[in-house]
């Protein structure tokens, strides 16, 4: 499927997390490809090792840290008022996950996820929002298929992906009207950077977990494209993930918990068995 070009050509800013990495630099090279000359800025603490051309920005920025994030919105609010006219794109992708019993899990980085998966996303959003309704463009969520069900092994993961699912969904309820359109994505296993910074220290796959299961990067970057092109809210990645999601929701909450339980412990016997 090729990505929905038309769609950027109205747009002349894009603003992304996380694009050092996985999804988000599958993000900024796929709609580099479509519109060359599209302004992208990103944060993270890294710089995109591919960032070489003038209209790709960097803003450094530890997006967990309250301070750091204000001090680069203003930056962008600054790079905004200069920017030629078009619509702005916002993508809230920076995340990462963290594994295992609950109590064998530093308490410092469970906050941090807390920071960065949930506050971080909305302050930025909340930050952006009034250049967002003068220009007119989107803010894309990436959540996951683990805001389906409860994830114990991944607990506070899984719920604050709840959170980015719920939150963006009311969210594009809210903009009806303004001209801004809020879409949620959740990708199901995708090989990138994730599963090694959430402690699966031995992953199956190198950068992934399931062979069955795992999608690219590229892929899911495709998808989310599609949907956004196609102004929809909501975007589960892939087939698989699909049936997933829906058997999920279908099934009482106490019921679907216990299964994500045991299919996460699984994975959790195969990293522990050295
Ligand atoms: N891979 C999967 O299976 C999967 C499935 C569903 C959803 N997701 C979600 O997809 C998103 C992207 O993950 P990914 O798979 O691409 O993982 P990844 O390769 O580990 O990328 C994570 C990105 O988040 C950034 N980040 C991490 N901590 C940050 C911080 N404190 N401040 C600013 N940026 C930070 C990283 O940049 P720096 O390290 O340079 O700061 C990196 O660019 C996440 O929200 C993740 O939860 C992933």
């Amino acid at each position: 499927m090729p990505i929905p070009s038309e769609y950027f050509d109205r747009v002349s800013v894009i603003i992304i997390t996380g694009g050092s990495s996985g999804i988000g630099s599958a993000l900024i090279k796929a709609i580099t490809n479509v519109k060359e000359a599209v302004a992208v800025c990103n944060l993270s603490r890294s710089k995109p090792d591919f960032f070489t051309e003038p209209n790709l920005h960097h803003f450094p920025v530890d997006l967990r840290d309250s301070a750091e994030l204000a001090e680069a919105a203003d930056g962008l609010q600054q790079f905004l008022s200069e920017a030629p006219a078009g619509k702005l794109v916002l993508i809230n992708n920076s995340g990462f996950g963290d594994y295992g019993p609950i109590d064998t899990l530093d308490a410092g980085k469970q906050m941090g996820m807390l920071d960065l998966n949930m506050r971080a996303l909305v302050d930025l959003t909340l930050r952006l929002l009034p250049q967002l309704k003068e220009r007119g463009g989107a803010v894309v969520n990436i959540a996951s298929t683990a805001a389906f069900q409860p994830t114990p092994g991944m607990s506070t993961y899984g719920a604050t992906k709840a959170f980015v699912l719920h939150w963006s969904l009311a969210l594009s309820e809210d903009l009806q009207g303004t001209g801004v359109q809020a879409l949620a994505v959740c990708p199901g296993p995708t090989r990138s950077n994730f599963f090694r910074a959430a402690g699966f220290d031995r992953p199956p796959l190198e950068g992934g977990l399931n062979r069955w299961l795992d999608m690219r990067a590229e892929a899911v970057a495709e998808q989310t494209l599609e949907a956004l092109a196609k102004g929809r809210r909501l975007v589960v990645t892939g087939w698989k993930n699909r049936l997933i999601a829906a058997f999920s929701s279908f099934f009482p909450k106490v019921v679907v918990t216990r299964v994500a339980g045991a299919a996460l412990a699984r994975l959790r016997l195969e990293q522990y068995r050295k």
